[in-house]
């Protein structure tokens, strides 16, 4: 082949000098010429192979030195191959290079949380009943949150829900605060709308308490407010029975308790079965096999006249009931700050639900 030729040692290296030009001169622009380079110098049947089958031709005395010579050539060539590779690399051609079968790095996929998860399936199940979804402000004036709601300035029921003022009420200015209920958006639909309504009102509302596994200083709401002729104590009943067996199952038992509300006569306040030790007693249900779960009431006159509704010819019914413990009992949470502290630990049990 190309060294047969060769007849001695100065021809010999003369060759390789020759070929080290020509390494060093060459340019590679595709993955295909870098092949060619491969192939042509370091392929199996490739020049350095071949020039160093020569080594058998040179005299012994030359051996060492001329080895020397051959191995510095060889690593010439395979220098260049890399450095043609890594060209490559740094071009657009990096696809040649990158490895589509590794496995590619996880991305961290959140999760919902479990209040949303909550509220959402109770607007779903209100949906289907043909409750249409209201929202409101989270700071509110007093008339909506409290006036409009038959709760007038220095009624003792205003003690109920401690309240945090964003800006008390002065001699032309009415009191601004943070909604402690969402009653305050049924307010404001009544206000702009007609009946028939059927609204529910979900929303983060506000309590002036001292945070503890019980109690928080927000929390979150769904009210409802439904108001048509002739609606009766039997719809509230039937609605709210059918809200608990779609939440919780068709097993679940309800009872209802006489209470107070200022914006409703009667009230009632609802109890269902303790879902955590199905009745027998634990610390959730306090050993009495019942939790409250929400309050409701035929709506009073008075808010219906506060909003030119004629109360000789609608009635209404309200409900008011907190996701926290909805969710409490949905999920066994037992400390109420877990909602509110974004802790993975916590938020990643819920993956799945
Ligand atoms: N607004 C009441 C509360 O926050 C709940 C409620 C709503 C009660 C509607 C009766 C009717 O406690």
């Amino acid at each position: 082949m190309v060294f047969a030729y060769i007849r001695n040692m100065e021809q010999l290296l003369q060759q390789i000098e020759a070929m080290k030009a020509e390494i060093a001169a060459t340019v590679a622009t595709t993955p295909e010429q870098v092949e060619q380079f491969r192939i042509k110098y370091l392929g199996t049947k490739g020049l350095v192979k071949e020039i160093m089958g020569e080594m058998k031709n040179v005299p012994n005395e030359q051996k060492k030195e001329f080895g020397q010579i051959l191995n510095a050539f060889k690593m010439m060539a395979e220098e260049k191959m890399q450095q043609l590779q890594s060209a490559l690399g740094d071009s657009d051609e990096q696809s040649a290079k990158f490895d589509f079968t590794l496995p590619g790095d996880p991305v961290a996929v959140g999760t919902r949380h479990p209040l949303n998860l909550v509220r959402n399936q109770m607007v779903s199940i209100f949906k289907r009943l043909g409750f249409a979804v209201a929202e409101g402000p989270e700071v509110e004036d007093d008339w909506h949150n409290f006036g409009a709601m038959n709760l007038p300035e220095d009624h003792p029921a205003r003690d109920m829900q401690d309240t945090f003022y964003v800006q008390e009420a002065s001699e032309n200015n009415a009191a601004w605060l943070l909604r402690t209920h969402t009653s305050s958006v049924q307010a404001r639909v009544m206000e702009t709308q007609k009946p028939p309504i059927r609204v529910i009102c979900p929303g983060r509302v506000y309590r002036n308490e001292t945070i503890s596994a019980r109690a928080h200083c927000f929390f979150h709401q769904v009210e409802g407010l439904y108001i048509d002729e002739n609606v009766s104590f039997a719809d509230l009943k039937q609605t709210l029975y059918f809200f608990v067996q779609e939440m919780f199952g068709k097993d679940v038992k309800v009872r209802f308790r006489p209470s107070y509300f200022p914006f409703t006569e009667p009230s009632a306040e609802m109890d269902i079965s303790c879902q955590i030790c199905a009745g027998k007693g634990c610390n959730i249900c306090k050993h009495t096999g019942w939790v409250e779960i929400l309050g409701s009431g035929m709506v009073h006159p008075k808010v219906l006249e506060n909003f030119g509704i004629d109360p000789e010819k609608y009635t209404g019914f309200a409900f008011g009931m907190g996701v926290e413990r909805i969710a409490q009992l949905k999920y066994q949470v037992n400390d109420l700050r877990l909602y509110s502290q974004n802790d993975l630990r916590f938020l990643e049990q819920f993956k799945s639900v």
